[in-house]
This record gives structure tokens, C-alpha cells and sequence, in this order.
């Protein structure tokens, strides 16, 4: 899998085959904490100190874009006890520690239905968008009550609502019309989506932005995922025939 190399030195990066946007599928802070026998939640908070490293990373590796799933609309489905330790620690990074990162010229947005979070959480996000139309570096985009199949319907809704109102004609629902109509709106499809933890799916991220991406799967589980193990994963994306359709020659 990993083309027997052992060391980071040895997954050498083409600095002219780098993606422009990886996604990743944040997953494993569960199993993470149970094989330390500890709650839950010290795997989500592990998993958000994990984040902050490949924030760091992704920005010295001079990506444009990454965008992370950190709660799908689905998510809501477990305990009240785990969603309320999520919230806490999202409240926590939001109103304390992103700042940071906008002071090192990140850019933060959400993408996902925002409306269905604690006001002062809605207001952070906010706030943090804000500052952000200042900031010119890697920019991170982080999926909240992120569901593709929500995104889409949400997306339908304002093109259906353009068409009734008579700014739009059915006729001219071009690709670009939907693409626009997304929250992924302005941001360029991911090349690469990653997913940690050994699972193999898709679990409702992205549906529409990863028609052609690169996928890669590692068994790592996030709170471990390191710089080392991203640059694993741009490594491998570097050295597969991507035909979009058509042929090499
Ligand atoms: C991913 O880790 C974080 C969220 C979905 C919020 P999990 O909590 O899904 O971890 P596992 O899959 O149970 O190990
Ligand atoms: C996907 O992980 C969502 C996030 C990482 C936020 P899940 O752990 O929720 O996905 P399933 O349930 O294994 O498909
Ligand atoms: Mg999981």
C-alpha cells in the first residue's frame, strides 16, 4: 500500500503535481478513546488537536484549500451526551482557538446548514467568516450539519425559487448553475478526499464535488493522523493516472 516506504523522507512530493483542495473525512475519535478505555470524548478532543496539526501542515505544504467533516446531519443520531461534547468543543475552538489561525492568514468558512446550531455557535461561525474576507492563505472549510444530499436540496431550493420568481429559465440549469447553488460555492472540486480509520465510504459528504476525485483510504484512526500520513496520502494521489474520461494518449 504504501509502496514499502518507511520514513517521510522518502515520500518525496512533485511541488508541481499538488492538489489545490484535499477534503478529509475526519473519522476513528471513538475507536481512538476506546482502545485507551476513555470516554468518547477525549477522541473528538484528540481528533481536534489532530486538526490543528494538519491545518499547520496543509498551510506549509501551500495547499489552497481543505475542507474537513466534522459533524454531517446524520451525526445528530447519537447521544445526546456525544453531540453535547462535540458542541462544547466546537464552541470551545470557535470562540478561542481559531483566532490563531486567522492570525497566521487562514481562512475559515462552514459549509453545511448552519441554522440548526446553538446561536452563539452561528454567531462565532459568523464572526470567524467575517474576519476571513481579510485573510489571503490556505483556506479551510469545515463541514457542520454537513450532509451532500441536505446541500443539494438546499441547492434545488434556491434554483427552483430563482425559476418561480422569473430569474432563471429551466432551460439554463447548467452544471455551473448547480455548481453555484452549493455552499461549496467558489471552491474548486477536491482532487484527493481522504478518509481515516479504515472505513470505505462516503458516508454523505461532498455527493456532487467529488464526481472525479481521488480516493484515499487510510487505516489510521484521525486523532493519530499526522503530517507524515498526509503527505502518505498527496504521495499516493501524485502517483496515479487520473483519464477524466478520456485516454493518456
Ligand atoms: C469521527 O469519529 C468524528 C465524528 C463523526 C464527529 P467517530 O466519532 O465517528 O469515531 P468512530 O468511527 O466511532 O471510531
Ligand atoms: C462521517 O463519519 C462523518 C464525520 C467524520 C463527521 P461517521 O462515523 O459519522 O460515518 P459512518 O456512520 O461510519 O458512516
Ligand atoms: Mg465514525
Amino acid at each position: 500500500m504504501f509502496f514499502g516506504k518507511e520514513t517521510a523522507e522518502e515520500y518525496q512530493l512533485n511541488p508541481e503535481k499538488m492538489p489545490k483542495h484535499i477534503a478529509i473525512i475526519m473519522d476513528g475519535n471513538g475507536r481512538w478513546a476506546t482502545k485507551r478505555a476513555l470516554p468518547r470524548k477525549a477522541g473528538h478532543k484528540a481528533g481536534a488537536e489532530a486538526l490543528e496539526k494538519i491545518i499547520y501542515a496543509a498551510k506549509d505544504m501551500g495547499l489552497e484549500h481543505l475542507t474537513v467533516y466534522a459533524f454531517s446531519t446524520e451525526n445528530w443520531k447519537r447521544s445526546e451526551e456525544e453531540v453535547g461534547a462535540i458542541m462544547d468543543l466546537l464552541r470551545m475552538y470557535l470562540k478561542n482557538y481559531f483566532k490563531k489561525f486567522l492570525n497566521d492568514n487562514v481562512r475559515m468558512d462552514v459549509i453545511g446548514d448552519i441554522s440548526r446550531l446553538d446561536k452563539d455557535i452561528q454567531d462565532a461561525i459568523l464572526e470567524i467568516e467575517e474576519i476571513s474576507k481579510t485573510k489571503t492563505g490556505l483556506s479551510v472549510h469545515i463541514a457542520l450539519n454537513y450532509g451532500g444530499r441536505d446541500e443539494l436540496r438546499r441547492a434545488v431550493g434556491k434554483i427552483a425559487a430563482d425559476i418561480a420568481e422569473g430569474r432563471l429559465n429551466p432551460t439554463d440549469v447548467t452544471e455551473d448553475v448547480i455548481t453555484n447553488a452549493l455552499d461549496t460555492a467558489g471552491t474548486p472540486d477536491p482532487e484527493l478526499v481522504i478518509r481515516t480509520s479504515g472505513e470505505e465510504r462516503i458516508s454523505n459528504f461532498l455527493l456532487w464535488q467529488i464526481a472525479y476525485s481521488e480516493f484515499y483510504f487510510s487505516e489510521v484512526l484521525w486523532p493519530d493522523f499526522d503530517k507524515t500520513e498526509l503527505q502518505k496520502a498527496i504521495y499516493y494521489y501524485q502517483n496515479r493516472e487520473r483519464r477524466f474520461g478520456g485516454r493518456l494518449k
